[in-house]
């Protein structure tokens, strides 16, 4: 954790905020009536003094497009034409076709070189005299692609084609009529698969730009792992440079991933795999996250979450699924092979580069091993059948092979005491203001011995949120204020959704705002003050 603060900024910008408060409630009195005043006793004594942990506020991802068509800088949706699933012919969607039925013919077929997704695009050019720009498929990416004037963007692809084709690769505004950039691929007749790579610069600026790939040539053309990122990605490790400066102005002190409810999918076989999202990205299969409702082709993987966590200078927090889902789980007595899988991963992250594990990370690029300090049995699954059964399972395991792992537990210690071992317990609560106000004072009644908590998702939601309102963002900082008073038991805390997808708002209450500026105070005061009005 690289940031120390200082002693005397906290104090600043506590005197700043509370000469602020006073300045807004003088405003605010003077409209009401002028002679009403307000009074703020602060009791800054030493003996209220409380450290705060340096890991309490930091940030939480998942949904809405927060990672594919979001903060994943990949602009191609479906780039493996894997999202219509296995059965052919399948939804090619959002790919789409420029040409008429006479002209050329698209299906999918299951013929791709790359055996964990078989998928593949075959394209039949039909005709001799094709029209003018010739005839092809388009990727509108995710609700349109923001290419900005001057910036380079790389096209990765397979193709197979039998027969010399000129490609020609462009990208355009929505109705194919502004073209911003071009490039001819010569593909040489040829039976096997050959990857393509092309640089495109652009000379003009759409934010629903388009890629398009077409021919004249008639004959048969595939195409698969159809990849267009901008050159420019933060550190060159594919993350949207302007959204990372965004949560670098947060602060975070930890990054929990990949989720929330994207780790337990609706059912198992929808659930976050880390096995299937390591590796090259175009041997990926990608998955339907049946939680959130969209597909993701998983080139934001387990090791690009453990590489962004390095980046942003932060603790890396592993939720692993336990065996449960929202609609199935798997029985304790035949956990054991979910429980290697996670050692598996742990040694992914943590093993040395000549460990089993530890060596695939390397070859992706990274032989320093991550340092994973806390992982998360489980997310929201306390009161499943086999929760318990299976938690210990893996509890023992990962204390016996990583003794300083702390593990995190779903189940709230906040007013009973767990039943089970754990070094933290996840927190979770959505309501209205009024309740997440009041709930400043939940942990002043929790046992101050035991696993600490981690309220690793919290937020005013529906009505009172919004689209983020004032109302909801007080609450939230009053609830806040009570999870620093009782810092030394409440350890973590982050605001669930990180971000929301203007074009995908499936769970929106976002009040990064309220967030954004408790966290830019991370010259957070040591000193708890309470104060009272009168
Ligand atoms: C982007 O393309 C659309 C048509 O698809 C057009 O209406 C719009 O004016 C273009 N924007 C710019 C900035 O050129
Ligand atoms: C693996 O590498 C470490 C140093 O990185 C070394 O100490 C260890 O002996 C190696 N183990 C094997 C099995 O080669
Ligand atoms: C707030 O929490 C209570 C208790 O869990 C629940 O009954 C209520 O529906 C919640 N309200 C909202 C707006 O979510």
């Amino acid at each position: 954790m690289g940031i120390t603060s200082n002693d005397a900024a906290p104090r600043a910008v506590l005197l700043r905020f509370l000469f602020l408060l006073c300045i807004g409630c003088k405003c605010l009195a003077s409209e009401v009536e002028a002679t009403q005043t307000a009074t703020l006793a602060v009791d800054a004594s030493p003996q209220l003094a409380r450290k705060i942990p340096d890991t309490l506020f930091g940030i939480f991802f998942e949904i809405n497009h927060a990672g594919a068509g979001g903060i994943w800088a990949e602009l191609v949706s479906n780039r493996g034409f894997e999202a219509g699933g296995l059965h052919t012919p399948s939804n090619i969607d959002p790919w789409s076709i420029i040409g008429d039925d006479s002209s050329v013919f698209v299906e999918t077929d299951r013929t791709s070189c790359f055996s964990r997704n078989i998928v593949a695009l075959r394209m039949e050019v039909l005709c001799d005299n094709c029209p003018t720009g010739g005839v092809g498929v388009y990727n509108p990416g995710f609700w349109g692609m923001n290419i900005e004037e001057g910036k380079v963007y790389n096209l990765v692809m397979f193709v197979k084609s039998p027969e010399t084709t000129d490609l020609t690769v462009s990208l355009t505004s929505s109705n194919g009529l502004q073209n911003l950039a071009s490039a001819t691929v010569t593909v040489s007749g040829e039976s096997n698969w050959i990857k393509v790579e092309q640089k495109l610069v652009a000379k003009g600026t759409n934010r629903t730009s388009r890629l398009q790939i077409t021919t004249n040539k008639k004959g048969v053309v595939w195409f698969d792992q159809v990849s267009l990122m901008p050159e420019d990605t933060y550190k060159g490790h594919g993350f949207r440079t302007e959204l990372i400066s965004m949560i670098l102005d947060l602060k975070p002190r930890f990054l929990r991933f990949p989720g929330g409810c994207f780790v337990e999918g609706g059912w198992l076989r929808n659930a976050f795999r880390w096995r299937e999202s390591i590796g090259p990205w175009e041997e990926r299969p990608g998955h339907f996250g049946d939680v959130w409702h969209y597909w993701t082709d998983d080139g934001l993987g387990y090791y690009e979450f453990l590489q962004l966590a390095e980046d942003l200078g932060t603790e890396p927090i592993w939720v692993f699924n336990n065996g449960v889902s929202h609609n199935d789980e798997v029985d304790t007595v035949a956990i054991a092979p979910f429980v290697k899988d996670v050692l598996d991963s742990i040694e992914f992250a943590r093993g040395s580069a000549n460990s089993t594990w530890g060596s695939v990370r390397a070859a992706m690029g990274h032989p320093e091993p991550f340092p994973v300090k806390y992982v998360a049995i489980g997310n929201e699954d306390c009161g499943k059948k086999f929760y318990r059964g299976n938690y210990l399972k893996f509890y023992n395991a990962i204390r016996q092979a990583y003794p300083d792992i702390q593990m995190i537990s779903n189940c709230d210690g906040s007013s009973t005491p767990l039943d089970h071992p754990a070094d933290l317990y996840d927190f979770h609560v959505y309501n209205d203001s009024k309740t997440l106000f009041n709930m400043k004072s939940t942990f002043d009644r929790t046992s101050r011995s035991g696993p600490k908590a981690f309220v690793s998702e919290y937020a005013v939601w529906r009505g009172d949120a919004g689209r983020g309102s004032l109302l909801a963002s007080l609450a939230e900082a009053a609830f806040l204020t009570g999870l620093e008073k009782n810092s030394d038991i409440v350890s973590m805390a982050s605001y669930a959704p990180l971000f929301v997808n203007d074009n995908d708002q499936t769970l929106v209450h976002a009040a990064f705002h309220s967030l954004h500026c408790f966290l830019l105070c991370s010259c957070r005061p040591n000193i708890v003050v309470r104060g009272e009005a009168t």
